[in-house]
């Protein structure tokens, strides 16, 4: 029986690599399969790949390859920054400052580390789902080490005004680490240009392979390894590298960084017409989460208020649309959204919530269609008090 075939909208949480990804990961899996850190010929050429790998990405970043530290994804990215950063209780600082916003990564391992003793304050945001820079400067303080908050958020698509916070972190002498899994490939990012010591990123977000990510961190700044064993990854991450996964995702890198100025404008203008069509449909029975705020292109978050968003999810997963539900941040999770509620959104209209990220390829009638189905079901599933 052949597969339904479903109009994918929920790329915040990961997309297909593409084509020329499977191809440069085949090709070093094959070719340059040597492990880089031994002494012979196919070594030495392997070690030399890795290498240009690091050089590749370091140009996307305008930064130092030595700047450049694989990891296996954003999760770790985001435990190495903080972690690396806060072990070396450096001038003897111990208090770490996140945004209460900031993806589970950041979130948990940071109450983890409250449990262990380190002191954790943690920032608010505004009903627009943007951190409140007035709060935050009260937070930091000479005994801040780190300061972590996201670029954008991975529910509401928010952009945070992280030139402001970077210059906040360093004005108390702290470091400034940027979570950027959700705007790799849909703003330039350039870590110097905004202040970001340390900045994490995913390469499935951008058509990458699953299980690679990236950390920035600033040549200046030491970190302590969270894995110990070799010298890999300029001594911040043991391991024999993973040549395949890391020309994956620096290919992607770069993919994503020539496309950018391209693709976004498009799905932006067909994101904002979607959002106009539920506008005039439901009015005020709806409510797009971050509207008022500065947002990426390609999500929309919205509260179909009275419902169950996770109702209207399976319905629109019915009707061939697959979309990610903002109420629950984990399968299994019945909370609301910590980032909804952040914002001050009360239980249930959080609860009401979906999350629709398009990709490059989201078509305007596809968009247009998924926005009737929204209206159509959202009444239906409103008289069932659903
Ligand atoms: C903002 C943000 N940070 C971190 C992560 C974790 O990335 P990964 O799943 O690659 O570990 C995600 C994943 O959705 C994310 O959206």
């Amino acid at each position: 029986m052949p597969e339904k075939s479903y109009i994918y909208c929920d790329w915040a949480a990961g997309g297909p690599p593409r084509v020329e990804v499977f191809d440069a990961v085949r090709k070093y899996a094959t070719e340059h399969f040597a492990n880089p850190g031994a002494h012979h010929p196919l070594a030495y050429i392997a070690r030399r790949q890795l290498m240009e790998l690091h050089e590749r990405a370091a140009k996307i970043f305008a930064c130092d390859p030595r700047e450049i530290i694989f990891t296996s994804g954003g999760t770790e990215s985001d435990i190495l920054a903080l972690r690396g950063v806060m072990a070396l209780r450096a001038g003897g600082r111990d208090e770490l400052v996140v945004s209460m916003i900031e993806h589970h990564a950041v979130l948990l391992c940071a109450e983890q580390m409250q449990a262990e003793g380190f002191k954790v304050r943690f920032a608010p945001v505004t009903a627009d789902g943007v951190v409140d820079l007035a709060a935050l400067k009260l937070l930091v303080n000479e005994r801040t080490s780190l300061v972590s908050v996201m670029y954008a958020n991975n529910e509401t698509g928010v952009v945070q005004p992280v030139a402001e916070i970077a210059r906040l972190a360093h004005d108390a002498g702290a470091r400034y680490h940027c979570d950027a899994v959700q705007a790799m490939g849909k703003v330039d990012l350039k870590p110097r240009d905004f202040g970001a010591d340390l900045m994490s990123l995913a390469g499935a977000k951008f058509g990458g392979p699953k299980g690679t990510g990236l950390l920035f961190n600033r040549m200046t700044g030491r970190l302590a390894p969270l894995m110990v064993g070799g010298p890999q990854e300029w001594g911040y991450r043991a391991g024999t590298e993973d040549t395949p996964g890391q020309a994956g995702i620096t290919t992607a890198l770069e993919l994503a960084e020539a496309e950018r100025a391209n693709v976004w404008p498009r799905v932006q203008k067909i994101r904002d017409a979607m959002e106009a069509k539920l506008t005039r449909a439901l009015g005020a029975d709806i409510r797009i989460n971050g509207r008022k705020a500065p947002r990426l292109p390609n999500i929309s978050n919205i509260s179909f208020l009275g419902i169950e968003g996770q109702a209207l999810g399976i319905e629109l997963g019915e009707a061939g649309f697959c979309v990610g539900l903002g109420s629950a941040c984990a399968p299994g999770e019945t909370d609301p959204s910590h980032v909804l509620r952040a914002m001050g959104l009360s239980f249930e209209d959080a609860q009401g919530c979906i999350r629709i990220s398009f990709g490059a390829d989201i078509k305007e009638a596809d968009a247009d269609r998924l926005a009737d189905e929204c209206i159509k079901h959202y009444g239906r599933l409103k008289v069932l008090g659903r």
